[in-house]
């Protein structure tokens, strides 16, 4: 894999920074996300599992999980933590497995970073067995393109209808963090998923569970969802 590809080149810092006690937003909403899943199946892929934080909640919650990424550092990382039973490295939109493989399949904070979200959602419907479930999170394309102003008031910037690509640098608490995708409006996730025959079956708009101390900075996410979560089942 090419250093060119943006989560390799800054895996380092995406380890250190998911890793680091009390300063991802993901330990803010974990408890309610746990609750979102669906119930484990039979065997669960995690897509675009990063340094393998939801391949372990999964893995804890009983699930039988494969966790597959892109990335060959945080593939490593996700396995050297002992993250989930088994490890590939593979691109979301041409995934390594045969049809029907699984009967869940969790893509958390993935889609608005691959190229092609029809692709990626098509090959999540091949691999999932008829009646399995997709479980999604997307930082929420109303929020994608908004940064909160002195007064706390949003700001978006840009145009939502017509999306485009996201890039940001930020520095908190003395870590450093490179962010980029793609911002795109809701419609285009919803037919991905109707396209490739996946029928929504439940959504959350979640709130942070706290906002105090090192979570004071996700205040303004109260009124406005951070995250947008999708079940979605594989119609039979
Ligand atoms: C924001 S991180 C989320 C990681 C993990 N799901 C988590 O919540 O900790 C996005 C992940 O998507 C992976 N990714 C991006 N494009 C991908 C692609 N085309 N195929 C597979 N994984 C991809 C990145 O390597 C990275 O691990």
């Amino acid at each position: 894999m090419s250093t060119d590809f943006h989560w390799e080149r800054y895996a380092g810092e995406w380890i250190e920074w998911v890793r680091t006690p009390d300063h991802d937003a993901f330990w803010v909403y974990v408890q309610q996300f746990r609750e979102f899943l669906p119930p484990p199946g039979s065997h669960t892929l995690d897509l675009g599992c990063g340094e393998g934080r939801v391949s372990r909640e999964l893995t804890d919650l009983g699930h039988r999980v494969t966790a597959s990424d892109l990335s060959p550092s945080l593939l490593e990382a996700a396995e050297r933590a002992g993250s989930a039973a088994d490890y590939r490295l593979a691109d979301a939109a041409a995934l390594p497995f045969a049809d029907d493989s699984f009967d869940r399949v969790v893509a958390y904070n993935v889609l608005m970073d691959v190229p092609d979200v029809p692709a990626a959602v098509a090959e999540v419907a091949r691999v999932l067995a008829p009646g399995g479930e997709f479980t999604m999170s997307v930082v929420h394309p109303f929020a994608d393109r908004c940064t909160v102003d002195d007064s706390g008031r949003f700001v978006m910037a840009g145009d939502y209808l017509t999306g485009g690509v996201f890039s940001a640098a930020e520095t908190r608490a003395g870590l450093d963090m490179h962010w980029d995708g793609w911002s795109r409006p809701l419609h285009e996730y919803f037919d991905a998923l109707t396209s490739a025959g996946l029928a929504v079956t439940a959504m959350r708009e979640p709130k942070p569970e706290r906002v105090d101390g090192p979570y004071s900075g996700l205040e303004p996410w109260r009124r406005m969802p951070l995250f947008l979560w999708l079940n979605a089942r594989h119609r039979a």
